[in-house]
């Protein structure tokens, strides 16, 4: 099974859970609200057991993936402190929207950077082996039997042959997923290859760029933030600033 086929059909699932969250009013909204809780806190324990640990190394992916588990964490506050609710007030209702904001955040950011560098990272055996630990833990956790070997079609290595479409865009020359990713490699081996000297790029350029997104309220545990670097973790807004939002 292709991990990252498996995580995006994951996110997929939240995404339409909030927009039913959007819709459900009452003790309704408190229903959807916990069915999104497990299935958040699911997926984030997959990812932290067994994803991000495989990812953590790699230098191309190493920030990413600290920056992940922060984005977690803040994830985890918020669904514990939207659990303590006997109702669903403008209070939680404005809590709510800023967890469907940093979930979209987070999701956004694994889609669009984490996947397309650990895509690169990984072998096409550690994406299907993770994929395999993954949907079997998800199961375990369930009280589900293990899901059976990946059928064909489901497999990165069993993926349909390329259609008409894809023959065309080979043939003039735009070529397909697989000959870019070995073509990528090549050429970042025949880079490497001519450097003479190191030159590692400025710690913090990269984070500077990115603390000036449209990231959201972020806020690690000290540990985490320690390891990662004071630049990472935007703030969480205190429980006043959230409250305001309510009140509009
Ligand atoms: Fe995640």
């Amino acid at each position: 099974m292709d991990a990252f086929e498996l995580l995006k059909a994951d996110h997929q699932k939240v995404a339409e859970l909030f927009e039913l969250l959007e819709t459900a009013s009452g003790k309704r909204k408190l229903d959807v609200f916990r069915r999104i809780k497990n299935e958040l806190e699911l997926h984030t324990h997959i990812e932290e057991a067994i994803f991000y640990p495989a990812l953590e190394k790699p230098e191309p992916t190493h920030d990413l993936t600290l920056e992940a588990y922060e984005e977690h964490n803040v994830v985890k506050d918020l669904l514990a402190e939207l659990s303590e609710a006997s109702s669903a007030n403008d209070e939680w209702q404005a809590k709510a929207k800023v967890l469907r904001e940093n979930v979209e955040h987070h999701v956004k950011e694994e889609e669009n950077e984490l996947f397309d560098k650990a895509d690169d990272v990984l072998t096409e055996e550690e994406i299907e082996a993770l994929g395999e630990r993954m949907a079997a833990e998800k199961a375990r956790k369930l009280g589900q039997a293990p899901p059976k070997k990946a059928s064909a079609g489901t497999n990165r290595k069993d993926k349909p042959k390329p259609g008409l479409i894809s023959k065309i865009a080979e043939f003039v020359g735009l070529g397909n997923r697989a000959d870019e990713k070995a073509a990528k490699k090549t050429a970042a081996k025949k880079t490497s290859s001519k450097k003479t000297s190191k030159q590692p790029a400025p710690s913090g350029a990269k984070k500077a760029a990115k603390s000036s997104g449209s990231k959201k309220q972020v806020r690690g545990s000290s540990k985490k933030q320690k390891a990662t670097g004071s630049s990472r973790a935007a703030k969480k807004p205190k429980a006043g600033s959230r409250r305001k939002a309510s009140k509009k």
